[in-house]
Order: structure tokens, then C-alpha cells, then sequence
């Protein structure tokens, strides 16, 4: 007899976590299976903040306004609206649930990040925003008798019967064997993709393996050609390139060249606080105009104080590497940071395959459009994640859990993705397929990948050069810049081009101009 259990989540960053007491909250078992330790996930990782309708002078109009801008024109506006009139419920319920956002005098601290018309931001701990909700949520979680966490089982496959997503293959840490695990409905929370480029400031597991899955499975995937670059990584040799939070930007940051000129004014009217997109590719091309590999964020006229308080980690971390926050200009570059295109989904987390849903940064729920805000994924890894498993919880209550085991089990799952893949992938996908794109350079790419998904290869490679794949023809099939997908020689956004790229195994790319992504239900 197989394992079985009612629901299985995949991924415990926030949306699997939420999900996972959203559907605990009907009595149910719910298995929860993450690569690594329950508390390593890319939410842990997020410093800025969430963003939220709390503050006095903001309102909802405002917020889905700044959304809908930094979406350039690809945002499902009923997604938006959900969002944001939902977030804020969704935070003060996790402040009750003991989340301790930071406040001066008992009354919640907003900051600002890039291309927010107000102060919304609430963080945690000055920069630690991420892991305070983990925190808290894992705290809420484990009040749940039925909620099981099973760390260090990475997840290889979808098991699906009958056109009906049934449970999942995963690699049992203990017994160090494939399994498989039959549930009524799976609900994928397994983060983004950043780690498919050389530079990222995304955690190690971030390669995306839930797209992979959920595209081999016969979900489809959307506008996976919109990746996000944060501007400011730390770029000194032998670093990971750690996150320089937006916030510091917030918080009055400057941009200079390696002649310490402030160069932001060259290319955007709102300088250091442009739309990402932006701040990326203007750095990009004052590092070539100067000839330099980086160019430098400078806080030294604020108050040391203050800046120690507000960044915490980033100070820590910088000193590490010998630098001083408060006196030193600190080395940066883009590296990419979020992915906006995912598993298509509806406003319930609802995939094309019945019985699996998705929620967070693995999903194209339309909300992000071609450029997400800044500071909204954890919001939406909240609200989605609560939906996904409500939507769950009540559609699948009554469905059948499978009693027999697959007859194509594979005998031996491997996860790892080769060394060599991984390089070969990262290389071409930072040089080919990074922050300015054009035909030559993803005709070359899509070559190089397609050599490489011919190889034999471990499951884990294969996931990962397939994801490359979806990347790459999509950013090849869209021939116009939008967002965070910016072609050299086609550099407008054209409005023939306003819709969405869909991906499905062994189909064609297509599109769909449909902005909205199915009935809220
Ligand atoms: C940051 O702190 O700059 C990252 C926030 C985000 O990506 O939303």
C-alpha cells in the first residue's frame, strides 16, 4: 500500500505555509514536503518587505494603481484587485498570529521601495522581513495536529491519473529510495527560478524544479520570458551576490559610477527609484560606458544609527566582506531576482490539471504582469496561498485517494543537477538570455540548450535545462520589450505583443490575449 495523506504541499516558504493551515483549518492531513529545512526558502531570504494598504494617507486605489504600472500592461486586474484588497486582511491576521513587523512608538513603520507612489512597505527586524513571517508561520503551523513536515524530501515528479494530478514521487531521506505519496489534490509552492542565472541573489534551491514539473505533468506555463534583475547585488569577487535591499534606495541610497558620478539622472526622471527594469539596464549601460564591471550604492550621508538599526543583516554581511556600510561605498550590479511567468493559474490557484494548484512565485497568477512590484510577492504568496488551499480543501474534499502504485515508477530518481549542466546552463542564460536580449543571442542559447537536453541526463538537469528552454523561446518568440523583458532590437513595447506567451509539452508556443486568467469562481 502506498503512502497516502489528504493533501500535499509542495514547498514551505510562505505560500506553502499558508496554504497548509488554510486547509489544516478543515481537519485535514496535510503532507509537506520541502527540499531542505522547513525554514530554507526564498521567503526566508526576503529583506525589503511586504507591501500592504495600513498606512493613513494610502488606499487601495493607489496601491493597485503603482501594481498595474509596474506590470506594463500584462496584470489580470481582477488578480490585482484581490490582492491587495485581501493582503491587508491577510497581514493583520499574521500579525495576530505574531509576526512582529517593526514599529516606532506601537504604530507599524512603512518604508518606500522603487516605483510605490507612498510609503507602504512593512519589514521585519530592520532586513529581515522573510524570515520573521517563516517564523511565525511555522509557529502557527506547528499548533496544527495534522500538518506534517517532511524536510529534506525533494520532490521529483506529479503523479498524474486520468487527466487528475493525484500525488507526487519524491526521494525518501530516510530510506534514500524514490516513493510516491497519492493524495486527494497537490498544492506546488516551490518558489522561483532565479538560480538559473550565473549571478542571482536568490537562495541555492531556487531552480525552479515545481515549473519543470508541473510543464512535464501538462500544466501550462506562462510569460516565462519576464524575469525580474534586482539592481543591487553585492558584487565583490569570491561574495555571493547578497541582496542590497531596494529599501536602502527607499531610505535615500545613491547610485554612482566608478568616478563617483550620480548617473541615475542620465536615464530616468525618478533617478534611483525607477521601476527595476529601469535601474538594472541603466547600470548595465553606465558599467559599458565606463568600461568598469560595477558600479557603487552609497549611504554614507545618513546617520550611522540609523543605518545599522534599519539594515541589521545587509550591515553584518557587508562587514564580513570588509566593508562599512556607514563609510564605504559599497560595489553593485544586477542579478536576477524574481520570476514573474510560472505555472498558469487562476484567482483560486487553480491549474489547467485538476487536483493541482499552485501558489507563490512557482505561479503566473497575473498579478505581477511583465514587471512585478516591488515588496508584492510576499503578499502574494500570502493571499494565493490562503486561496489555493481553501480552493483545494473544498473541491477536493471528496476525491479519491489512489490505493496502488504507479507501474513506471522510476528505480532511481536523481534530483542532482549535473555541475556541468548547471554551469553550462548559468553561463548562457546570464550572457544569452539576461537584463538585454536580441535575436542572435537567443537563437545561440536555444542551441546551446537544445544540445544539452539530448544529452542522458538526471532528472534534476533535465528539469533544469528545460527551464532554460521555456525562458529562452519565450524571450525569442516575444519581439518587443516590455517589463522586465527587454529585446535590443525590438526595444517599444507594441500593442499587438499585449498578451500572454503559453507553454504546454509538446506544443507549439502560443498566445493568449485574454489578460485575465480564468473566473474567479
Ligand atoms: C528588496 O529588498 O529589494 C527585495 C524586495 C522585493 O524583491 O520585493
Amino acid at each position: 500500500m502506498p503512502l497516502q495523506t489528504d493533501f500535499i504541499v509542495i514547498g514551505s516558504g510562505i505560500a506553502g505555509l499558508r496554504a497548509s493551515i488554510e486547509l489544516a483549518r478543515t481537519g485535514a492531513e496535510v503532507t509537506v514536503l520541502t527540499k531542505s529545512k522547513a525554514s530554507d526558502s526564498n521567503t526566508e531570504w526576503a529583506q525589503g518587505g511586504v507591501a500592504v494598504v495600513l498606512s493613513d494617507d494610502d488606499n487601495a486605489e493607489l496601491h493597485e494603481g503603482d501594481t498595474l504600472e509596474a506590470g506594463a500592461g500584462l496584470c489580470d486586474e481582477r488578480a490585482v484587485e484581490t490582492l491587495v484588497a485581501e493582503g491587508t486582511r491577510y497581514i493583520k491576521q499574521l500579525i495576530e498570529w505574531g509576526t512582529e513587523f517593526d514599529r516606532e512608538g506601537g504604530n507599524l513603520v512603512f518604508t518606500r521601495e522603487a516605483a510605490h507612489s507612498r510609503r507602504r512597505i512593512l519589514h521585519a527586524h530592520g532586513d529581515s522581513t522573510g524570515k520573521e513571517i517563516v517564523r511565525a508561520l511555522i509557529a502557527r503551523a506547528r499548533q496544527e495536529s495534522t500538518i506534517n513536515l517532511l524536510p529534506f524530501a525533494n520532490t521529483e515528479g506529479l503523479i498524474v491519473r486520468d487527466g487528475r494530478c493525484v500525488g507526487v514521487r519524491y526521494a525518501d531521506p530516510i530510506l534514500k529510495a524514490p516513493r510516491e505519496i497519492f493524495a486527494r489534490a497537490v498544492i506546488l509552492c516551490t518558489g522561483g527560478a532565479g538560480q538559473l542565472y550565473l549571478h542571482s541573489t536568490n537562495p541555492p534551491g531556487a531552480t525552479g524544479d515545481g515549473i519543470a514539473m508541473a510543464y512535464f505533468a501538462g500544466a501550462e506555463i506562462a510569460d516565462m520570458e519576464f524575469v525580474q534583475f534586482h539592481p543591487t547585488a553585492l558584487n565583490l569577487e569570491n561574495a555571493p551576490r547578497f541582496l542590497l535591499s531596494e529599501a536602502m534606495r527607499g531610505e535615500g541610497g545613491i547610485l554612482r559610477n566608478a568616478q563617483g558620478y550620480r548617473f541615475m539622472g542620465d536615464y530616468d526622471d525618478r533617478l534611483e527609484l525607477a521601476p527595476r527594469d529601469i535601474v538594472s539596464r541603466s547600470i548595465v549601460r553606465e558599467m559599458r560606458k565606463t568600461g568598469t564591471r560595477t558600479v557603487f550604492l552609497d549611504m554614507t550621508d545618513k546617520d550611522e544609527a540609523f543605518l545599522k538599526r534599519r539594515f541589521p543583516q545587509i550591515a553584518e554581511t557587508c562587514a564580513h566582506y570588509g566593508l562599512d556600510i556607514t563609510k564605504n561605498l559599497l560595489p553593485v550590479s544586477p542579478a536576477s531576482h524574481y520570476c514573474m511567468g510560472g505555472v498558469r493559474t487562476d484567482l483560486w490557484g487553480r491549474t489547467t490539471i485538476p487536483g493541482l494548484y499552485a501558489a507563490g512565485e512557482v505561479t503566473c497568477t497575473g498579478v505581477h504582469g511583465a514587471n512585478r512590484l516591488a515588496s508584492n510577492s510576499l503578499l502574494e504568496g500570502l493571499v494565493f496561498g490562503a486561496r489555493a488551499g481553501a480552493a483545494a480543501a473544498g473541491e477536493a474534499r471528496e476525491a479519491a485517494i489512489p490505493t496502488s502504485s504507479s507501474d513506471d515508477t522510476p528505480g532511481n530518481l536523481n534530483a542532482r543537477i549535473s555541475t556541468a549542466v548547471r554551469k553550462r546552463v548559468k553561463r548562457g542564460m546570464w550572457e544569452w538570455v539576461g537584463i538585454m536580449r536580441d535575436e542572435g543571442s537567443l537563437t545561440r542559447a536555444l542551441s546551446e540548450f537544445e544540445q544539452i537536453e539530448k544529452a542522458r541526463l538526471s532528472i534534476g538537469s533535465r528539469n533544469f535545462v528545460t527551464l532554460a528552454l521555456l525562458v529562452t523561446r519565450a524571450a525569442l518568440w516575444r519581439q518587443e520589450s516590455r517589463g522586465g523583458h527587454f529585446r535590443s532590437d525590438y526595444p517599444e513595447p507594441s500593442e499587438k505583443w499585449r498578451v500572454h506567451s503559453i507553454q504546454e509539452s509538446g506544443r507549439e508556443i502560443s498566445s493568449d490575449d485574454r489578460i485575465s486568467f480564468g473566473e474567479g469562481g
